[in-house]
């Protein structure tokens, strides 16, 4: 597969990692992760939006525009021939120089894009998924999409070991928001999620339930829920780019409502299903 480097478009295996990366040694770097659609991008001027407010929170300068960039990955999805659905992953690192922590100096960003197929996870779109709580330790600017994942991996792992599809993050029992995605509680026919604040990544599926919400009248109120509404919910669900609008049918073993998909939750994947497809 063909694939984006900061050199220009190479196959994947001619791509070679510098020895001092600073992405490897220090995670600095951040990421964008894009859904293809039958070959093409969902929602790609939101995710490069947020790829430049990325970059300049960590004061990385990127060596392109949002215009290129955006026109690059469009010439890499047709470079590889891409029809069905997947993913587009890319990376920004502060480049390559001998270790040391402050930044490096005339040292070019490094930069990558490759494009990985990814079908929809229909039977879990249909069923749901159950989930579990994990403490959210990690520090104050989770808004940035920053390679430091360390807690998200710990918490997603022992999700997995568990048997859950994902872990909900909560900081004294204010639920934030998942390990690789977005958390949402309905109650009484209102959806409520974490205010896009610092503590959170602001989720470009987010955006656009929120404008799904209103679209369909939906109070959508941001404000934290916590550990304990969870019981009490009427629905729960969860929204990712590569989860899409998932329904959340338990958390840590209690079921929410009757174990099923709820109505405010299809209605709102059926609008997800307009609006990429
Ligand atoms: N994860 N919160 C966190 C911590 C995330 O990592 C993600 C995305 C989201 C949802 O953001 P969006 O709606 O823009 O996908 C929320 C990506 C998919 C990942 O790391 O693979």
């Amino acid at each position: 597969p063909v694939t984006l480097s900061q050199t220009g478009f190479v196959h994947r295996d001619q791509l070679t990692y510098p020895f001092n990366e600073r992405g490897l040694q220090f995670g600095d770097g951040i990421y964008e992760v894009i859904r293809i659609y039958e070959g093409k991008p969902y929602l790609l001027q939101e995710h490069m939006n947020r790829l430049f407010r990325s970059a300049a929170a960590i004061r990385l300068e990127l060596p392109f525009s949002i215009q290129e960039i955006t026109n690059q990955l469009t010439e890499l999805l047709e470079r590889n021939n891409m029809v069905s659905d997947g993913i587009i992953y890319m990376q920004a690192t502060r480049g390559s120089a001998p270790r040391a922590h402050a930044f490096p100096g005339d040292v070019p960003a490094n930069a990558y894009a490759y494009v990985q197929d990814l079908p929809r996870n229909i039977d879990k779109l249909s069923t749901g998924v159950t989930t579990m709580t994990e403490r959210d330790t990690r520090w104050e600017h989770c808004y940035i999409k920053s390679l430091n994942l360390l807690p998200n991996v710990l918490a997603k792992q022992a999700a997995q070991e568990n048997g859950h599809y994902e872990a909900i993050f909560e900081q004294n029992g204010r639920v934030t928001e998942n390990s690789s995605s977005t958390i949402y509680l309905v109650k009484n026919h209102t959806i409520y999620t974490h205010p896009a604040t610092n503590r959170i990544l602001h989720g470009c599926i987010r955006m656009r339930v929120e404008a799904f919400a209103a679209e369909a009248d939906i109070p959508f109120v941001q404000q934290a829920f916590v550990i304990d509404d969870i019981p009490d919910a009427d629905e729960m669900f969860l929204s990712s780019t590569t989860s899409e609008i998932m329904p959340v049918v338990a958390v840590n073993g209690i079921c929410i409502a009757d174990s099923k998909p709820g109505t405010i939750t299809r209605k709102l994947q059926y609008a997800y299903e307009q609006d990429a497809g």
